[in-house]
């Protein structure tokens, strides 16, 4: 009698509160309680599920607008400085108000983010991309120059304007040529709910690799070489590292014994692959890209190019300083510092009181050398692929050409022809215009059919066997498949029930990669390479989303791209160039 009396008492106790307390150290348990809550609940550590009235992990936030935001407002200036963020020495530079990374901007989910760019660089043209960003009915404000902008002019300001439809971790960075690889990149957060509990977040851990020499030149070089892009120098761990000769310092992740903590993962390197483990704290990993997963534990973590892992970590163990490890893909990159004895990550550190500020002696995992993607992701909010977009797939043949009257110029083809932008007439600009011509702005294929399914396959075809981490603007695509070899064009082997989702997938050295997205944004997006080198050597394509629409005023007013393209025209001449356009421009 008093056990019934005292489970009524219990359960009394949690509906007048309106919150199940869970274990947090069950992340399948708080998954499945998770689902069933869509409704008005406070945010807070142990309700990571709730947002507001009628929103919450459970939203399919594709499908239902956000919750209603405030505008947010940043400044950026991008300028031509020098930068020694690991101590070697100070290189030339081009940074966003004056620090590597730029500021870290942060907007919560529903919101309008109004973010005014202004290019203070002595003669490069800029534009500024926010990864991830669906940009929905907003292409004109994804920021790629000969795409979606006339870049912006040296003197000028672009002002962006998009609403935060997802949530999440991501970053900003140039796609004018290789001008993010002297340092334009930044990181940004959109608060909202999440599949599991923390306690505290530690905001993002942005990763890259750090060349000593100039990006521009670097880009010049690899242009020109049949052997492959230059070998990087060292790594930055959030804007800094130890250099080979044991100058610099690493990055210290400040935790208290007896908390979780939320930390935001992205890779924002030119070239390199990465995988990261933790001593003694297993990542409970809660996103891929922007896209919520059902948590899964892992002691280590593979990530490309331009992806997200968003990862709980329980501060459990003994008070004392731990090794954040960052493992190199050296199965497609490489890096000057693995010659070194440098131990390459960052410092885990409790600031417990009697906890030394030391470098850890700690031992962990041995981590992966390859360049595949994680395999456990599978969305909280399930979707399902038609299969009938099986029969008609559109294929994207990846080539290779070497130019020998150019100087033996390389460049990365697509059903034969290579990327070019125009960067006086985006291919915005073409279509506002009602033209069908694109020039050299390639491969722009059409997807005409309000809502319909897409599928697109990359199949490689050079015998050049890389792996390449492929990006698209305006959606997260369905990762349905990927293998070494050629597609059979069977479904054998292929997820339609709810697949990966995410905005970069590695398609595997000499393979293919079977990617589908519904036509749900009108608009321009381009699909590439995330390695700033095989971008500027050509490896893209665009997707013309209901050309009508867009035509039709679906992007909004475009005063701010007219304003832009006349600022560009009047600076980027015919005949009075400051310098010449040498790769694809992206
Ligand atoms: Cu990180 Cu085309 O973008």
């Amino acid at each position: 009698m008093l056990w019934g009396a005292s489970l009524l008492l219990s359960l009394g106790t949690l509906s007048l509160a309106g919150v199940i307390p869970r274990d947090t150290s069950a992340p399948e348990i708080n998954a499945v309680l998770e689902e069933r809550q869509d409704g008005a609940c406070t945010n807070g550590p142990n309700t990571r599920s709730c947002w507001s009235s009628g929103f919450s992990i459970s939203t399919d936030f594709d499908a239902k607008a956000p919750p209603a935001g405030t505008t947010v407002t940043y400044n950026l200036e991008i300028t031509n400085t020098t930068a020694n963020p690991d101590g070697n020495g100070a290189r030339p530079a081009m940074l966003i108000n004056g620090q590597y990374p730029g500021p870290v901007i942060r907007a919560s989910w529903g919101d309008t983010l109004v973010i005014n760019v202004k290019n203070s660089l002595q003669d490069n043209g800029t534009g500024i991309h926010w990864h991830g960003i669906r940009q929905l009915n907003s292409c004109q404000h994804d920021g790629v120059p000969g795409i979606t902008e006339c870049p912006i002019a040296p003197g000028k300001t672009r002002q962006y304007v998009f609403k935060a439809t997802q949530f999440g971790t991501s970053w900003y960075h140039s796609h004018w040529s290789a001008q993010y690889g002297e340092g334009v990149v930044g990181t940004l957060i959109i608060d909202g709910p999440a599949t599991a509990n923390y306690d505290i977040d530690l905001g993002t851990l942005p990763i890259a690799d750090w060349y000593y020499k100039p990006a521009f030149e670097l880009n010049e070089q690899s242009l020109h070489s049949v052997t492959g892009p230059p070998t990087a120098d060292n790594i930055l761990v959030n804007g800094m590292h130890k250099n080979a000769k044991g100058g610099g310092s690493y990055y210290k992740i400040n935790v208290k014994k007896g908390k979780k903590y939320r930390i935001r993962i992205i890779n924002t390197s030119v070239d390199a692959m990465f995988h990261v483990a933790m001593d003694g704290h297993p990542f409970t990993v809660i996103t891929s890209d922007f896209v919520p997963i059902k948590p899964y534990v892992t002691s280590q973590l593979g990530i490309n190019i331009g992806q997200r892992y968003d990862v709980i970590i329980n501060a459990n163990q003994t008070a004392g300083n731990y090794w954040f490890r960052v493992g190199y893909g050296t199965a497609c990159s490489n890096n000057n510092i693995l010659t070194s004895n440098i131990q390459l990550g960052a410092i885990l550190h409790y600031t417990d009181t009697g906890v030394p500020d030391a470098e850890p002696t700690t031992s962990g995992v041995t981590l992966k050398t390859d360049c595949d993607d994680e395999t456990n992701l599978t969305p909280f909010v399930p979707n399902t692929v038609p299969s009938s977009i099986i029969s008609a797939p559109g294929e994207l043949d990846l080539n290779h050409n070497i130019d020998a009257a150019q100087n033996n110029l390389f460049t990365w083809t697509i059903d034969g022809s290579t990327q070019r932008v125009n960067w006086n007439t985006p291919s915005l600009k073409t279509i506002l215009g009602g033209g069908t011509d694109f020039g050299n702005n390639s491969n722009v294929h059409e997807m005409a059919t309000k809502d319909n399914w897409y599928l697109w396959y990359i199949q490689t075809v050079t015998f050049i066997p890389l792996p390449h981490p492929i990006h698209l603007h305006g959606h997260d695509f369905y990762v349905l498949g990927k293998g070494s070899g050629t597609w059979d064009k069977s479904t054998a082997g292929l997820t339609l029930n709810n697949p990966t989702r995410r905005d970069v997938a590695t398609l595997p050295a000499g393979g293919y990669l079977l990617l589908a997205f519904p036509a749900d944004n009108p608009g321009i997006w381009v699909m590439h390479c995330h390695i700033a080198w095989h971008a500027s050597q050509g490896l893209s394509v665009q997707f013309l989303e209901r050309r009508g629409e867009v035509q039709g005023g679906s992007v909004g007013s475009t005063s701010e791209f007219n304003k832009g393209c006349t600022e560009w025209n009047d600076y980027w001449k015919p005949g009075n160039h400051p310098y010449e356009q040498t790769d694809s421009g992206i």
